[in-house]
């Protein structure tokens, strides 16, 4: 995040003296991303975030791939996910390929016995259904829903819920997840013409330094294994740390569509970007405002990039029958569009109030175990009849 912010205590100066009031040293660790050249952050511990006690087995949690080469589109009844108690064991991995990871989740319980971090990839967590407190050593962030969760690699966090209610929608990200390049002047900061600024962004706050000793169970996910290792000291036991890398929230309700007169294309809908990818939000708007405009989209031949939607809330206008939760799946190499009858009934129309979350892998998506058993099989045949 490319925004600089420091809580708790940090020394004058970077690696110099910085004592407790016992006299002992604070324990100061870079958090630094591509080798020491991209984003970092200083982070002053009361103890090193070295001590480990012992090594759990590794187990596998790579996706299971069910259909690796396919070109139909494709629709999953998301909220057909099973809801479980544990966060981790509820996250299904869906949709995948070596750019990202798009997994649901419905998690009953917080996590309390255990922490996690992905060291692989970052995660972009929204909040479809649910309440809660996402803690870091950096901090914490309350979110609700709409919130996207933006929790860079390294970071070990614990998801705390309000309760039983909840539905997640997850990309893991194998490359930084960043704001839109072209919203970014030369100094990394918003411009004017982008659908969000920094004060839209919410940092971590609340730092509260866990001073303990004791056997500290973070599970850490590397290359499709998950490693429990078990550390002597708590996790969140920061004094203070400032720098650019740290977790994030932006809620979706905070993005001010771009509107025109005639029809906007999707990248105007652009929230965030990785490599190979994007991440777009839509959001309610006024629609189009030339008088012979056609709001609903063109049909449209994505040659070389598929095309996820998740649908969040709201009717949507270029659908005939969608469900909350649900998610299309068009694939590069044959066209897609709008449903019968939507494009003649959305003229006219001035406004719509629907609202999903849009992600444009450029390289090919595979469906795994788990998104074949939530498959709607018909929804190639759905545009048939008028
Ligand atoms: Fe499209």
């Amino acid at each position: 995040m490319p925004v600089y912010h420091t809580l708790g205590t940090v020394p004058a100066k970077r690696h110099t003296v910085f004592r407790k009031p016992d006299g002992q040293l604070y324990a100061e660790e870079l958090v630094s991303t591509e080798g020491f050249s991209s984003l970092y952050s200083l982070v002053y511990h009361c103890h090193p975030p070295t001590i480990v006690k012992s090594l759990g087995e590794p187990y596998s949690v790579a996706p299971k791939i069910a259909r690796e080469k396919h070109l139909k589109h494709t629709s999953l009844i998301g909220f057909n996910i099973k809801p479980e108690d544990d966060y981790l064991q509820s996250r299904k991995p869906v949709l995948v390929n070596n750019d990202l990871h798009i997994s649901l989740a419905a998690p009953r319980k917080s996590m309390t016995d255990y922490f996690y971090k992905n060291s692989q990839a970052d995660e972009v967590i929204f909040v479809h259904e649910g309440t809660g407190t996402l803690k870091t050593g950096f901090g914490q962030i309350r979110f609700g829903y709409g919130d996207y969760l933006v929790v860079p690699r390294g970071t070990i966090y614990q998801m705390v819920f309000d309760d039983e209610q909840n539905r997640l929608f997850i990309v893991e990200s194998f490359s930084p997840i960043r704001t839109p390049k072209r919203y970014r002047n030369e100094y990394g900061q918003l411009m004017e013409h982008s659908p969000y600024c920094e004060r839209d962004i919410r940092r971590p706050s609340d730092l509260e330094t866990i001073d303990e000793f004791g056997d500290f169970k973070v599970l850490i996910k590397k290359q499709g294994l998950m490693y429990p290792y078990i550390y002597g000291t708590h996790p969140f036991d920061f004094v203070g740390w400032d720098g650019f890398h740290y977790p994030y929230a932006f809620s979706i309700h905070d993005f001010e569509p771009i509107t025109g007169r005639l029809h906007q294309p999707p990248p105007v809908h652009q929230t965030f970007e990785g490599h190979n990818f994007v991440i777009c939000s839509f959001v309610p708007r006024k629609y189009d405002y030339h008088p012979l405009s056609v709001p609903a989209p063109y049909n449209h031949s994505n040659v070389d990039s598929d095309e996820v939607l998740y649908y969040v809330d709201g009717d949507f206008m270029s659908r005939k029958s969608v469900v909350k939760g649900q998610i299309t799946l068009h694939p590069g190499g044959i066209p897609h569009g709008p449903h019968p009858g939507t494009v003649e009934k959305s003229i006219g129309k001035e406004s719509t109030d629907e609202l999903a979350v849009m992600i444009d892998p450029f390289r090919p998506l595979m469906l795994t175990e788990d998104a074949v058993t939530i498959e709607d099989e018909g929804y190639y045949k759905s545009w048939q009849g008028g």
